[in-house]
């Protein structure tokens, strides 16, 4: 995998790291063999990396698999392992957080010694509001200090959180309270978006009225906009009443290593969205073990900044449990990428001297659009290390990310792995790999993952049958942050996940992938029915009973189309019934207007076709894949199983 030196460097295939990069990296070889040596030695050692009150005896009982236990007779309090022991260690000066609202002239520095104290008053006030161990809580909030602090929080008393992201609906929000019988949710009256204060206090109170918001009692509600809110007295309160009066004296208990730490629900491909369940010891472990390697990094010195927000498990793992585990110094941004100016990311990277920048392909391409000219305008020589997470990214704007953000020598870290996982699984790490560009390489230190075909049998990498075929991406070893059920529903989890190669006993994680002439991994994306939206996942059946919860729609099939800049866009296929037939114009506006009610903006489709028919099987099954041909102007694949091939001269004709 040696550097190709004499290619241009729009065309160099793999970039090593430069010597005084590895030379100070935290991770050198030696991680593969020592995890290589002794996998659950290796993982016990990376466990110590926690401070545990019950030092555990025994790594990986694996013997009810598919559901792990790590570590499982240790007990630790996450919020400590996150916050009070920096503290005590010293470090209670350091900056936790550097908060950048949106409006330019709103932020905040937070301290860990702050921070210990905000977070034991949030742990005092819930429990005051009669939160105990093994309660749930719904998280629906902008990217404000509160919504961590009320995460760390919840940790703290082992209560689970289950953060919606504000972008989601109000009906969206309810249907995950009533799936996690959430006792509280809390929120803010509003939230900034380019510029604007809007409501999401009104989502919270439609989500909880009626049916589905019965096990609510309370509602917190944390002032940022000061915009008007609806107000139920007994029911509703303010953050700044009863969090800001508590105490700041607050003794955190251990909990079992296998106790839960969160619910986040994420789309599968059926239209209801999955409780995904992490726990403590093995969650945290990963999460600070992976950040610290794969991200290289220095708490004393280092500016870190995860662009994700809160709501997707980018924001739990690297923005919350990785960093802060870690003790480092971290940007948090409220805002959107470009508000007020699309110079904004670059402001903030410049103003704070940010070292360390994890973002998604899909900004990437959104920068390269607006053109180098201007984070030509910044000083971006504080960047050591880029990171790439949420989907394949495209060669392309991988070498123009490292040229315009990393001057040409930072490494690129794309890291593979889902909410499912917990943590990163494939990645290069960034001082021992030479990368190349699209590739998230080879599994962790300590990760097992393979491709296989469609029996099991492992695709041969270094032969034209692991580098011209592709296969199924599956991890065929359990992993410390694996997740350890669907909320509720023990039978899901294990159709979804562990069927498909039941009797190898492997995880399949729903990507497609190959191998490299290196034996990297090259993963190209989804094999099922999910959509991949600018990094969001998306299920195809989600916005089709969106849908067809239209009074107007009969029928409606779903696919995700190549986008050059959300990587994946929706387009939809619907037949309308009789009695709205005639008005099909409107009716496009409006169904897309219903799926952003029923999920949220990013899931708006792209584009509406009112067609006469479906392509459909004998069976019944509609052909996706062939709808996916004539979203991509393609030519038809096979159509010899549709009942009717001539239904496609109708579709191409409403097109
Ligand atoms: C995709 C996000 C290629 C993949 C952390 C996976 C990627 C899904 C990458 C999980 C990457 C994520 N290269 N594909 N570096 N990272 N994916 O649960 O299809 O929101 O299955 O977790 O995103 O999405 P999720």
């Amino acid at each position: 995998m040696a550097q190709n030196d004499t290619a241009a460097p729009s065309t160099q295939t793999s970039y090593a790291p430069s010597t005084a990069f590895a030379e100070q990296a935290n991770a050198t070889a030696a991680l593969y063999d020592e995890a290589e040596a002794d996998r659950l030695a290796f993982w016990a050692e990376q466990a110590n990396r926690l401070a545990w009150e019950t030092p555990f005896t025994e790594v990986l009982d694996w013997s009810e698999a598919p559901v792990a236990k790590w570590f499982a007779d240790g007990k630790l309090n996450v919020a400590y392992n996150c916050v009070d022991r920096h503290v005590e260690a010293g470090n209670g000066d350091r900056v936790a957080i550097h908060w950048v609202g949106e409006p330019v002239d709103h932020h905040r520095t937070i301290t860990y010694a702050e921070l210990k104290d905000e977070v034991s008053k949030a742990a005092n006030a819930l429990t005051d509001l009669g939160l105990v161990a093994g309660d749930r809580v719904a998280i629906y909030m902008p990217m404000v200090p509160e919504a961590i602090v009320a995460m760390l929080a919840c940790a703290r008393l082992g209560v689970l959180h289950s953060v919606v992201f504000a972008g989601f609906s109000a009906s969206a929000l309810k249907a995950r309270i009533a799936d996690a019988e959430a006792k509280l949710v809390i929120t803010t009256d509003g939230q900034y978006r380019r510029g604007k204060a809007a409501s999401l206090k009104d989502a919270v109170d439609e989500a909880v009225e009626g049916d589905g918001g019965q096990s609510i009692q309370h509602v917190l509600v944390v002032k940022r906009t000061g915009i008007d809110v609806g107000w139920t007295k007994g029911r509703d309160l303010w953050w700044h009443d009863v969090v800001d009066a508590a105490s700041t004296e607050h003794t955190p208990k251990a909990f079992d290593a296998e106790h839960p730490l969160f619910l986040l629900y994420t789309s599968g491909t059926t239209g209801k969205p999955k409780g995904i369940m992490h726990t403590t010891g093995g969650y945290l472990t990963q999460s600070s073990y992976t950040h610290f390697n794969v991200f290289d990094v220095k708490p004393e010195t280092d500016v870190y900044w995860c662009t994700a927000d809160i709501g997707w498990v980018t924001g739990h793992t690297y923005i919350v449990y990785g960093p802060l585990s870690n003790g480092v110094t971290q940007v948090v941004y409220e805002g959107t990428p470009t508000s007020p100016t699309e110079h904004r990311h670059f402001e903030i990277i410049e103003k704070y001297g940010v070292t360390i920048y994890y973002t998604a392909p899909t900004l990437v391409r959104t920068f390269m659009k607006l053109g180098r000219q201007i984070a030509a305008e910044h000083d971006l020589s504080s960047l050591r290390l880029l990171g790439s997470v949420g989907e394949p990214i495209n060669p392309e704007a991988w070498r123009w990310y490292r040229t315009v953000f990393g001057a040409d020598q930072t490494p690129i870290v794309d890291t593979w792995w889902q909410t499912e996982t917990g943590s990163i699984m494939i990645s290069p790490l960034p001082g021992v790999t030479a990368t190349k560009p699209g590739s998230a390489m080879t599994p962790l230190p300590g990760i097992s993952a393979v491709i296989v075909d469609d029996d099991g049998n492992r695709l041969e990498p270094g032969t034209d049958h692991g580098e011209q075929v592709s296969g199924y991406l599956v991890l065929d070893k359990p992993w410390p942050s694996m997740l350890r059920g669907i909320w509720g529903d023990p039978e899901r989890f294990k159709e979804t996940y562990w069927s498909r190669f039941a009797e190898q006993g492997w995880y399949f994680a729903g990507d497609g992938a190959r191998y490299g002439s290196d034996g990297e991994i090259w993963v190209l994306g989804r094999i099922d029915d999910v959509m991949n939206i600018s990094g969001h996942r998306i299920s195809t059946a989600e916005v089709e009973s969106a849908l067809v919860g239209h009074s107007g729609v009969a029928e409606a099939a779903v696919v995700g189309a190549t986008d050059e800049q959300t990587g994946q866009a929706i387009c939809a296929f619907v037949i309308l019934k009789a009695s709205a037939q005639g008005g099909a114009e409107n009716m496009v506006e409006e169904l897309r207007a219903e799926v952003a009610k029923e999920i949220s903006p990013i899931a708006k489709p792209r584009e509406i076709h009112v067609v006469p028919e479906l392509p459909k099987t004998r069976s019944g099954k509609i052909m996706r894949r062939l709808l996916r041909d004539v979203a991509e102007g393609r030519e038809l694949g096979d159509t010899s199983t549709l009942v009717d091939p001539s239904v496609f001269e109708a579709i191409r004709a409403g097109k």
